[in-house]
């Protein structure tokens, strides 16, 4: 039976990963550290053999930025690439620019961790007092959408999902089952809106699940864009530091002891 490959990969850190910032819409740059992740996966991509035929981003630049360093890696900086606000980052709301350890400190672990992790909560709304307000709402970035009249002021991972699953159905899965091979370089929150959909996993499951930086992920599908057995979300990294990068996003919503 015909089966497909399909390559994901989060950004690398970006700067506000770095100071443990919430960040969701806020146009970043990759720290150091995260430019160096994006060259590595990269690089264990290259030695894999792996080549791809198209691409997909968001319209931020910490996923551009990976996505070009690896096609830079793997000499395939020609592809198409296309880019689209709905897989973006999860709109933060009022968290934007929060620290995460004082919003801890603040709230307590088990809040921030039902504004990080839940499925259906969302964060409170961003309004015109938060300094990153029109930071994000004036950025040219969305020219192209959404559209002003359905802007969003926060997203849970349930709207996160609403806006992303529409995208991969429309275009991403035609293009997999055309046989085109595809790397999405997108966010945490939008990569697990996939995960969530591609595994069928429970409200509840999807909790657990912290996607790393800069480490790449494959699914294997079948022709009902179901995961084959073993098919379902293969780092190709070495389990411990798999493991300990899961860890270390885990570890960003608690207090510091
Ligand atoms: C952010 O937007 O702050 C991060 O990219 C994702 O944050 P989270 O791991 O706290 O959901």
């Amino acid at each position: 039976p015909k089966t497909y490959n399909v390559v994901m990969i989060r950004h690398g850190e970006s700067e506000w990963n770095q100071k443990n910032l919430f960040c969701g819409w806020v146009n970043v740059d990759l720290s150091d550290r995260g430019k160096r992740e994006a060259v590595s996966a990269g690089k264990a991509l290259k030695d894999a053999g792996y080549r791809f035929d198209m691409a997909f981003s968001s319209v931020l630049k910490r996923a551009n930025d990976t996505l070009y360093a690896i096609l830079k890696e793997i000499g395939q900086e020609d592809i198409a690439i296309f880019k689209t606000w709905r897989l973006n980052e999860r709109h933060y709301g009022g968290l934007t620019g929060l620290n995460k350890t004082d919003t801890v400190a603040k709230y307590g672990e088990q809040q921030v961790q039902i504004w990080r992790r839940s499925y259906d909560t969302p964060p409170p709304p961003i309004t015109p007092e938060n300094p990153y307000y029109d930071t994000i709402l004036l950025d040219p970035i969305y020219n192209e959408g959404p559209p002003r009249n359905d802007f969003p002021m926060f997203e849970s991972l349930e709207l996160t999902i609403k806006r992303t699953l529409p995208y991969w159905n429309e275009w991403i899965v035609p293009e997999i089952k055309k046989g085109r091979k595809i790397l999405i370089a997108a966010h945490g929150n939008s990569l697990r809106g996939i995960v969530k959909h591609l595994d069928q996993m429970s409200n509840e499951q999807i909790m657990q699940l912290n996607l790393p930086t800069g480490i790449p992920f494959k699914y294997t599908l079948d022709e009902n864009m179901k995961p084959v057995q073993g098919g379902s979300l293969q780092f190709m990294g070495d389990p411990e530091t798999v493991k300990k990068a899961m860890e270390e996003v885990a570890n960003q919503g608690k207090s510091k002891k």
